[in-house]
Protein backbone atom coordinates (compact mmCIF):
# COMPACT_ATOMS: atom_id res chain seq x y z
CA UNK A 1 0.00 0.00 0.00
CA UNK A 2 1.39 3.57 -0.59
CA UNK A 3 0.61 6.13 1.69
CA UNK A 4 0.46 9.56 1.27
CA UNK A 5 2.99 12.09 3.03
CA UNK A 6 1.80 13.37 6.81
CA UNK A 7 3.98 16.57 5.96
CA UNK A 8 5.74 18.26 3.31
CA UNK A 9 8.75 16.64 3.83
CA UNK A 10 11.67 15.88 5.90
CA UNK A 11 11.96 17.98 8.89
CA UNK A 12 15.17 20.15 10.28
CA UNK A 13 17.30 17.95 13.12
CA UNK A 14 19.43 20.27 15.73
CA UNK A 15 22.74 18.69 13.98
CA UNK A 16 25.21 20.22 16.00
CA UNK A 17 23.42 19.05 19.43
CA UNK A 18 23.04 15.65 17.38
CA UNK A 19 26.76 15.86 16.76
CA UNK A 20 27.79 15.80 19.99
CA UNK A 21 26.23 13.01 21.55
CA UNK A 22 27.50 9.59 22.19
CA UNK A 23 25.10 7.56 20.18
CA UNK A 24 24.55 3.66 19.44
CA UNK A 25 24.37 4.85 16.42
CA UNK A 26 27.94 4.83 15.46
CA UNK A 27 28.22 1.25 16.43
CA UNK A 28 25.24 0.60 14.30
CA UNK A 29 27.27 2.04 11.54
CA UNK A 30 30.36 -0.17 11.77
CA UNK A 31 27.85 -3.33 11.68
CA UNK A 32 26.49 -1.64 8.35
CA UNK A 33 30.15 -0.58 7.14
CA UNK A 34 31.32 -4.39 7.76
CA UNK A 35 28.48 -6.19 6.06
CA UNK A 36 28.89 -3.06 2.92
CA UNK A 37 31.97 -5.47 1.90
CA UNK A 38 33.52 -2.87 -0.56
CA UNK A 39 36.43 -3.59 -3.15
CA UNK A 40 37.41 0.21 -1.52
CA UNK A 41 36.85 2.05 -5.16
CA UNK A 42 33.02 2.30 -5.25
CA UNK A 43 30.61 4.79 -5.71
CA UNK A 44 28.35 4.35 -2.48
CA UNK A 45 25.33 6.67 -1.55
CA UNK A 46 24.99 7.25 2.30
CA UNK A 47 21.20 7.42 2.26
CA UNK A 48 20.40 10.18 5.31
CA UNK A 49 24.00 10.98 6.35
CA UNK A 50 23.32 13.37 9.03
CA UNK A 51 25.75 14.77 9.94
CA UNK A 52 29.21 12.24 7.84
CA UNK A 53 30.09 10.20 10.94
CA UNK A 54 29.33 7.22 9.03
CA UNK A 55 30.35 8.31 5.52
CA UNK A 56 33.79 9.22 7.87
CA UNK A 57 34.19 5.93 8.90
CA UNK A 58 33.61 4.66 5.63
CA UNK A 59 36.25 6.84 4.08
CA UNK A 60 38.38 6.09 6.96
CA UNK A 61 38.33 1.95 5.57
CA UNK A 62 38.25 2.78 1.89
CA UNK A 63 40.26 6.74 1.19
CA UNK A 64 39.23 5.99 -2.69
CA UNK A 65 35.75 5.49 -2.55
CA UNK A 66 33.28 8.47 -3.99
CA UNK A 67 30.07 9.46 -1.50
CA UNK A 68 27.28 10.69 -2.44
CA UNK A 69 25.97 12.19 1.02
CA UNK A 70 21.68 12.62 0.88
CA UNK A 71 19.55 13.47 3.58
CA UNK A 72 16.73 15.89 3.95
CA UNK A 73 17.80 17.81 6.41
CA UNK A 74 19.90 21.18 4.92
CA UNK A 75 21.36 21.92 9.14
CA UNK A 76 22.58 17.80 8.64
CA UNK A 77 24.25 18.23 5.62
CA UNK A 78 26.13 21.44 6.50
CA UNK A 79 27.37 19.37 9.65
CA UNK A 80 28.88 16.60 7.50
CA UNK A 81 29.85 19.05 4.75
CA UNK A 82 32.52 20.88 7.97
CA UNK A 83 33.08 17.10 8.13
CA UNK A 84 34.02 15.66 5.56
CA UNK A 85 34.75 18.76 2.71
CA UNK A 86 34.38 18.39 -0.88
CA UNK A 87 37.24 16.06 -1.97
CA UNK A 88 35.04 12.62 -3.45
CA UNK A 89 31.89 13.66 -1.91
CA UNK A 90 28.68 15.33 -3.66
CA UNK A 91 25.98 16.56 -1.33
CA UNK A 92 21.98 16.24 -2.06
CA UNK A 93 19.68 17.67 -0.27
CA UNK A 94 16.47 15.34 -1.03
CA UNK A 95 13.72 13.27 0.02
CA UNK A 96 13.69 9.60 0.10
CA UNK A 97 10.24 9.58 -0.60
CA UNK A 98 10.71 11.43 -3.23
CA UNK A 99 12.87 10.05 -7.09
CA UNK A 100 16.51 10.76 -6.25
CA UNK A 101 18.48 13.64 -8.09
CA UNK A 102 21.27 11.69 -7.98
CA UNK A 103 23.39 12.19 -10.98
CA UNK A 104 25.17 8.21 -12.02
CA UNK A 105 24.16 4.96 -11.05
CA UNK A 106 25.57 4.02 -7.46
CA UNK A 107 27.28 0.96 -6.54
CA UNK A 108 26.26 0.73 -2.89
CA UNK A 109 23.64 2.15 -0.67
CA UNK A 110 24.58 2.50 3.22
CA UNK A 111 22.22 3.58 5.60
CA UNK A 112 22.39 3.91 9.22
CA UNK A 113 18.62 4.87 11.52
CA UNK A 114 17.33 6.36 8.38
CA UNK A 115 14.51 4.23 7.20
CA UNK A 116 11.95 4.40 9.91
CA UNK A 117 11.58 8.35 9.68
CA UNK A 118 10.75 7.65 6.01
CA UNK A 119 7.06 7.00 6.19
CA UNK A 120 6.61 4.76 2.61
CA UNK A 121 8.99 2.47 2.17
CA UNK A 122 7.50 0.57 -1.18
CA UNK A 123 8.20 4.12 -2.45
CA UNK A 124 12.10 4.44 -0.59
CA UNK A 125 12.89 1.22 -1.82
CA UNK A 126 11.68 2.31 -5.73
CA UNK A 127 13.65 5.19 -4.91
CA UNK A 128 17.02 3.61 -4.19
CA UNK A 129 16.81 0.81 -6.85
CA UNK A 130 16.02 3.34 -9.17
CA UNK A 131 19.82 5.07 -8.53
CA UNK A 132 21.81 1.60 -8.32
CA UNK A 133 23.45 -0.30 -11.00
CA UNK A 134 22.62 -3.72 -10.96
CA UNK A 135 24.32 -6.01 -8.80
CA UNK A 136 24.54 -2.78 -6.22
CA UNK A 137 24.21 -3.55 -3.13
CA UNK A 138 22.11 -1.77 -0.01
CA UNK A 139 23.14 -2.53 3.82
CA UNK A 140 20.63 -0.22 6.20
CA UNK A 141 20.06 -0.33 9.72
CA UNK A 142 16.86 1.17 11.19
CA UNK A 143 14.63 0.80 13.58
CA UNK A 144 12.20 -2.28 13.14
CA UNK A 145 8.67 -3.94 14.55
CA UNK A 146 8.82 -3.09 18.17
CA UNK A 147 11.14 -0.33 18.60
CA UNK A 148 10.96 2.15 21.12
CA UNK A 149 7.99 0.65 22.10
CA UNK A 150 8.51 1.74 25.72
CA UNK A 151 9.26 5.11 24.40
CA UNK A 152 6.03 5.29 22.68
CA UNK A 153 3.85 4.12 25.30
CA UNK A 154 5.58 7.47 27.55
CA UNK A 155 4.65 9.57 24.81
CA UNK A 156 1.23 7.97 24.60
CA UNK A 157 1.05 8.77 29.04
CA UNK A 158 1.95 12.58 28.80
CA UNK A 159 -0.14 13.02 25.12
CA UNK A 160 -2.69 10.97 25.21
CA UNK A 161 -2.16 9.15 21.73
CA UNK A 162 0.46 7.04 20.30
CA UNK A 163 3.11 8.70 18.17
CA UNK A 164 2.15 7.70 14.52
CA UNK A 165 5.47 9.20 12.27
CA UNK A 166 7.11 6.40 12.62
CA UNK A 167 7.23 3.66 9.88
CA UNK A 168 8.72 0.43 12.18
CA UNK A 169 8.48 -2.44 9.61
CA UNK A 170 8.92 -5.76 10.09
CA UNK A 171 11.41 -8.50 8.61
CA UNK A 172 8.62 -10.41 6.75
CA UNK A 173 7.11 -7.10 4.97
CA UNK A 174 10.79 -5.33 4.21
CA UNK A 175 11.60 -8.79 2.25
CA UNK A 176 8.51 -8.63 0.01
CA UNK A 177 8.63 -4.24 -0.65
CA UNK A 178 12.22 -5.44 -1.43
CA UNK A 179 11.56 -8.32 -4.00
CA UNK A 180 8.91 -5.60 -5.73
CA UNK A 181 11.23 -3.23 -6.01
CA UNK A 182 13.91 -4.95 -7.87
CA UNK A 183 15.88 -6.29 -4.85
CA UNK A 184 17.39 -10.02 -4.36
CA UNK A 185 17.33 -10.18 -0.48
CA UNK A 186 20.45 -11.65 1.22
CA UNK A 187 19.04 -11.35 4.49
CA UNK A 188 16.53 -9.39 6.86
CA UNK A 189 15.81 -9.30 10.84
CA UNK A 190 14.77 -8.18 13.35
CA UNK A 191 17.55 -7.31 16.33
CA UNK A 192 16.97 -6.02 19.61
CA UNK A 193 19.59 -3.38 20.84
CA UNK A 194 18.13 -1.88 24.27
CA UNK A 195 20.53 1.90 24.92
CA UNK A 196 20.19 2.45 28.75
CA UNK A 197 21.28 5.72 30.00
CA UNK A 198 21.10 6.54 33.56
CA UNK A 199 22.08 9.83 33.25
CA UNK A 200 18.87 11.70 33.30
CA UNK A 201 20.33 15.49 31.93
CA UNK A 202 21.87 13.33 29.05
CA UNK A 203 18.92 10.82 28.57
CA UNK A 204 16.62 13.91 27.97
CA UNK A 205 19.29 15.72 25.77
CA UNK A 206 19.16 12.33 23.93
CA UNK A 207 15.55 11.95 23.86
CA UNK A 208 14.80 15.77 22.64
CA UNK A 209 17.41 15.33 19.97
CA UNK A 210 17.07 11.95 18.42
CA UNK A 211 13.49 10.55 19.19
CA UNK A 212 11.41 13.08 19.98
CA UNK A 213 12.26 16.14 17.30
CA UNK A 214 8.91 15.22 15.49
CA UNK A 215 6.84 15.92 18.78
CA UNK A 216 8.81 19.09 20.07
CA UNK A 217 8.59 20.77 16.06
CA UNK A 218 4.87 21.04 17.37
CA UNK A 219 4.97 22.30 20.73
CA UNK A 220 5.89 26.16 22.04
CA UNK A 221 9.67 26.63 22.86
CA UNK A 222 8.73 27.07 26.50
CA UNK A 223 6.67 24.31 26.28
CA UNK A 224 9.57 21.45 25.03
CA UNK A 225 12.00 20.85 28.00
CA UNK A 226 9.13 19.82 30.15
CA UNK A 227 7.34 17.76 27.29
CA UNK A 228 11.06 15.73 27.43
CA UNK A 229 11.27 15.57 30.99
CA UNK A 230 7.19 14.27 31.34
CA UNK A 231 8.29 11.44 28.80
CA UNK A 232 11.93 10.42 30.70
CA UNK A 233 9.93 10.26 33.63
CA UNK A 234 7.02 8.42 32.21
CA UNK A 235 9.66 5.33 31.21
CA UNK A 236 9.60 2.23 33.36
CA UNK A 237 13.85 2.29 33.56
CA UNK A 238 16.04 4.71 31.58
CA UNK A 239 15.98 2.77 28.57
CA UNK A 240 15.67 3.54 24.92
CA UNK A 241 14.00 -0.33 23.58
CA UNK A 242 15.52 -0.37 20.40
CA UNK A 243 14.97 -3.33 18.08
CA UNK A 244 16.94 -2.87 14.91
CA UNK A 245 15.57 -3.94 11.43
CA UNK A 246 18.77 -4.96 9.60
CA UNK A 247 19.22 -5.26 5.67
CA UNK A 248 21.27 -6.53 2.82
CA UNK A 249 20.24 -6.54 -0.73
CA UNK A 250 21.54 -6.33 -3.97
CA UNK A 251 19.69 -4.71 -6.79
CA UNK A 252 18.97 -6.94 -9.63
C1 LIG B 1 18.76 9.54 13.33
S1 LIG B 1 19.40 10.43 11.98
C2 LIG B 1 20.68 9.32 11.44
C3 LIG B 1 21.80 10.05 10.77
C4 LIG B 1 23.05 9.23 10.49
N1 LIG B 1 22.80 8.20 9.49
C5 LIG B 1 23.58 8.63 11.76
O1 LIG B 1 23.49 7.40 11.92
O2 LIG B 1 24.06 9.39 12.63
C6 LIG B 1 18.18 10.24 10.71
C7 LIG B 1 18.53 11.01 9.45
O3 LIG B 1 17.60 10.68 8.43
C8 LIG B 1 17.27 11.86 7.73
N2 LIG B 1 15.94 11.70 7.10
C9 LIG B 1 14.78 11.42 7.73
N3 LIG B 1 13.77 11.36 6.86
C10 LIG B 1 14.31 11.61 5.64
C11 LIG B 1 13.78 11.70 4.32
N4 LIG B 1 12.47 11.49 4.07
N5 LIG B 1 14.61 11.99 3.30
C12 LIG B 1 15.94 12.21 3.53
N6 LIG B 1 16.50 12.12 4.77
C13 LIG B 1 15.70 11.84 5.80
C14 LIG B 1 17.26 12.93 8.80
O4 LIG B 1 17.35 14.23 8.26
C15 LIG B 1 18.45 12.52 9.64
O5 LIG B 1 19.65 13.11 9.19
Amino acid sequence: MTRDRPSDGPREWDATTYDTLTLPHEQWGRGVLDRLRLAGDEVVLDAGCGTGRDAAALRARCPDVRLVALDGSQQMLDVARTRLGDKRVSYVHADLMEPLPVAEPVDAVMSVAAFHWVPDHERLFAHLAAVMRSGARLVSDCGGRGNVAGVTRAIASVTGEAPGDWEFADDVATRSRLEAAGFDVEDVRLRPDPFRCDDPAVLETYLATVVLGSHLDGLPVDEQAGFVRDVRLALSEPVVDYVRLEIEAVRR
